[in-house]
């Protein structure tokens, strides 16, 4: 096999390649319009930060879904045109986000590009997406983006290589094409190898031994994890076959929506109550979203990385070997974890909703375990969320309680956990695929609350009203400082702040490719009330946003798509 010297390509802009909160996503049908996806890889490398893609090493890898194999030839045939001299891929083009993170970390490569459209549904009729991460193995932070954005708006010509025929990703090993390489990889072994240095794998094998009782099921809902929950939980920690269940990857998802929570995953949900099930898991699409279930209990995301965060030092081999230098969430994300940053005397960091976010105060040492609202939980161990992770620290710290209390359960964890720091309460719902006018009009009218401060006493305003007996404190459109590189991000989501601390937050998706998707997010905190259904703790709140927001007039929906 061989590849042509590099050859211009003439081309013109395509409108709305503009990277969102992960990449650029769009229907599969957008992605295989003539020199659409060539415009857009072409974007990356003439974005690529100095120095550039000459001579560089690039990871590739996707989750699976359906055009990841033509998009992976697509980059080889225009990174090598720019000037890649080599690709590292995983077999058969599949990585999970972590994994790619994991790689582009240990093989020291320069960057990566990942394809995935996460937790969006696969297929032709479906999502793809393209998103570039950087070498630290995180994704390329807002100067980058906005520097490939603009790339695509002045494209005039991509640049490409022929090959004789497309590049074989089925087979592990190296081979050259004259002035580039490119390495097939297992994509799992990297990512296991890791893991197995971070968690005491021993000591969860022997609570599985003595522990006959606990059960534990992993649903990869047909998404790329389905190899790495085999290798990790059957063959490293030895649980049987039959704690698997959707775990081949298929191009379309088995026609479902990849994504772990109470509604998607509801296969799952519905096999833990009925089969009695000790621990539940789900990861996405990509891999890099958990979620955390059992017989008794459903850990929202918001408490499972307080929770993680609160064991760390604990039990976790890594974190004992490393420390824990601080924690932090995304805006939205509940309070539960500044309250184990207070209590161990931690820093404790909100950032806008996106991992990118959390990158540079890991690469300052500033920060280890970090986590999101929308099933997103890691550490500085790689540069992106990371699905399985989360799911063998609750493997980790379950065997670490259990040693002391044979009746462990999640929900004793959970229990344990509040009767410590009190509760957040925690909700957020979400309107997908709204019209994209009436969700800006409703942010719009939001953002004017914004400007109405105590000072102003603004009698049109919100602040001193108030709803179901909560009264606002503050209204703000949230903007963040990055610590590091003191950059600024704003109008990353609309927050009303009550004087008991409770938080209304509204924000629309940055994700989504149809439509608008309008997230609200509700937080109220209790010392007292550990065990109240969280629907009915919240629904005062829910309907004081609903009220202020005037949702249902602005976007005509009646009842949200997904209540988490
Ligand atoms: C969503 C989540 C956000 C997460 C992102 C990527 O983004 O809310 O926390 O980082 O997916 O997984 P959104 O659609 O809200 O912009
Ligand atoms: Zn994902």
């Amino acid at each position: 096999m061989t590849a042509s010297a590099a050859r211009r390509v003439q081309t013109t802009p395509f409108e709305g390649q503009k990277p969102g909160t992960s990449g650029l996503r769009k229907r599969v049908v957008v992605f295989q319009q003539e020199h659409y996806t060539e415009n857009f890889v072409q974007a990356i490398f003439t974005a690529m930060p100095s120095p550039g893609p000459q001579d560089a090493t690039l990871v590739v890898g996707g989750d699976g879904r359906y055009f990841v194999k033509d998009a992976v030839q697509t980059i080889i045939r225009v990174g090598a045109a720019n000037g890649i001299a080599k690709f590292i891929i995983g077999q058969d083009g599949i990585l999970s986000t972590p994994a790619a993170s994991a790689v582009i970390r240990k093989r020291q490569a320069d960057g990566g590009i990942i394809l995935t459209a996460s937790h969006n549904p696969g297929g032709p009729e479906n999502d793809f997406g393209i998103k570039y991460n950087m070498r630290n193995g995180g994704p390329a932070p807002e100067s980058v983006t906005d520097d490939i954005y603009a790339a695509t708006r002045n494209i005039t010509k991509y640049s490409v290589v022929d090959m004789s025929e497309p590049v074989d990703l089925s087979v592990i090993g190296t081979r050259s094409f004259g002035n580039f390489e490119v390495e097939i990889i297992d994509p799992v072994e990297d990512y296991v190898e890791l893991l197995a240095g971070i968690f005491d794998f021993d000591l969860i094998r022997r609570f599985r031994e003595q522990t006959p009782s606990f059960s534990l099921l992993f649903d990869g809902l047909n998404g790329v994890t389905g190899p790495y929950g085999r290798r990790i939980f059957v063959d490293e920690l030895g649980f049987a076959d039959s704690s698997l269940d959707q775990c081949t990857p298929l191009e379309d998802f088995g026609g479902s929506h990849p994504d772990p929570n109470l509604t998607y995953a509801h296969k799952l949900v519905e096999r833990v109550a009925r089969e009695n099930i000790s621990l539940g898991a789900a990861s996405d699409g990509d891999g890099d979203r958990n979620m955390i279930i059992s017989n008794d209990c459903f850990v929202n995301p918001s408490d499972s990385v307080a929770l993680i965060a609160h064991y760390a030092m604990e039990c976790i081999p890594y974190f004992q070997r490393n420390g824990v230098h601080g924690l932090a969430r995304s805006m939205p994300t509940s309070c539960a974890i500044d309250r184990v940053a207070h209590a161990k005397g931690l820093d404790v960091f909100e950032v806008p909703t996106g991992w990118k976010f959390f990158g540079n105060l890991m690469d300052a040492g500033r920060l280890s375990i970090c986590g999101e609202e929308s099933f997103g939980t890691g550490s500085d161990h790689i540069r992106e969320k990371d699905g399985i992770w989360a799911i063998v620290a609750w493997l980790n710290i379950i065997a670490h309680v259990g040693q002391t209390n044979p009746d462990v359960s999640v929900r004793s964890i959970m229990q344990d956990f509040y009767a410590i720091y009190g509760r957040n309460y925690f909700t957020r719902y979400d309107y997908e695929e709204v019209d994209s006018e009436g969700a800006s009009k409703m942010i719009d009218r939001l953002r004017a609350f914004a400007a109405d401060t105590p000072a102003a006493n603004n009698a049109s305003g919100l602040v001193g009203k108030s709803f179901s007996g909560y009264t606002v404190a503050k209204v703000d459109d949230f903007e963040y400082t990055d610590p590091i590189d003191h950059s600024v991000s704003s109008r990353q989501g609309l927050r009303i702040i009550f004087d008991d601390s409770s938080r209304i937050i509204f924000r629309l998706s940055g994700t989504g490719s149809q439509g608008a998707t309008v997230r609200i997010y509700i937080e109220r905190y209790d010392q007292e009330l550990l065990d109240v259904d969280t629907q009915v703790a919240l629904k005062p709140l829910v309907d004081a946003a609903l009220h202020i927001s005037q949702l249902k007039e602005f976007v005509n929906r009646e009842e949200p798509t997904v209540i988490t």
